[in-house]
C-alpha cells in the first residue's frame, strides 16, 4: 500500500497539471492578446508593373500576420477558412514600408475573425497612409486536425466593442456566401432589411 502512494500522488498531480493547462488556454481574451504587427518593405520583386506593391504580395502577408494573431489568441495551429472582400483604396509604392496590424475581433466556437489595418509609409517625404482594411476568419485545429474550441474574445475599447458587435453579421455573410449557411437562418443580416 504504502508504495503505491507516491505513483497514485503522482497520478493526481499529472491530473491536475494537465486540468489546470487546459482551463488556462481557455481563458478569456483581450483584442491586445493577440494584437500582431508586421513590418515590410517593397523590393522589386513584390511590384507590378506600375511599381506599386501587388495586391496578392500583400494578402499573402496579411495572411501570415492574421493567421499569427489568430494563433496567440487561441495558442493552437489555425488554417484560413475565409477572406472576405479586400478593396485597396491607395497603392503603396516601391521603396514604401508596409504596416500591418492584425487583432482578433471576435471569437466563435471554432473560429476567430481577424481585423486587420494596412498603411503604406514614405521614409523621403515622412508620412504615412492607409491602403485598406479586411478581415480574415481562422478555424483552430486539435492534434488531429479537427476543428476546436476556441477561448471567448472580451473587447475593451469602443472600437474593438464595435468590431465584436459587427462580427455576427459579417460571419452571416461568409457563411452564406460559401453555402454553409441558408439565408432564412442568418437573423442577424435579416433585421438590417426587416424592422
Ligand atoms: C476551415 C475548415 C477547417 C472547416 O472545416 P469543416 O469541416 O467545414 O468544419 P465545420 O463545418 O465544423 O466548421 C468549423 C468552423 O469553420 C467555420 N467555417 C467553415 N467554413 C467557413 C467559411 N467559408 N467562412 C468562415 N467560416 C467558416 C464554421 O463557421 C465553424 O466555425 P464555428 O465553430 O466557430 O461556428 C475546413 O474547411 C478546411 O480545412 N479548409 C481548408 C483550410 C485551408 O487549407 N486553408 C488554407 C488556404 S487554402
Amino acid at each position: 500500500m504504502l508504495t503505491s502512494e507516491p505513483v497514485f500522488m503522482i497520478f493526481i498531480i499529472t491530473c491536475h497539471t494537465l486540468s489546470f493547462a487546459q482551463i488556462s488556454s481557455m481563458q478569456k481574451r483581450t483584442p491586445a492578446d493577440s494584437m500582431t504587427m508586421m513590418t515590410e518593405i517593397v523590393l522589386p520583386n513584390d511590384t507590378n508593373v506600375f511599381g506599386n506593391l501587388m495586391g496578392g504580395r500583400l494578402m499573402y502577408w496579411m495572411d501570415i500576420a492574421a493567421a499569427i494573431a489568430a494563433q496567440r489568441h487561441c495558442n493552437a495551429p489555425v488554417v484560413t477558412a475565409s477572406v472576405d472582400n479586400i478593396s485597396f483604396e491607395n497603392p503603396i509604392k516601391l521603396g514604401n514600408t508596409v504596416h500591418i496590424e492584425a487583432k482578433v475581433s471576435r471569437a466563435f466556437h471554432t473560429s476567430m475573425e481577424v481585423h486587420l489595418k494596412v498603411w503604406g509609409e514614405d521614409f523621403t517625404q515622412q508620412y504615412k497612409y492607409k491602403s485598406n482594411e479586411a478581415y480574415y476568419t481562422f478555424v483552430a485545429l486539435d492534434p488531429n486536425r479537427k476543428p476546436r474550441i476556441v477561448p471567448e474574445l472580451v473587447p475593451e475599447s469602443e472600437e474593438e466593442k464595435n468590431l465584436f458587435e459587427g462580427a455576427l453579421r459579417r460571419r452571416q455573410v461568409r457563411l452564406v456566401l460559401g453555402g454553409k449557411m441558408n439565408p432564412n437562418d442568418a437573423s442577424e443580416l435579416k433585421a438590417l432589411f426587416f424592422k
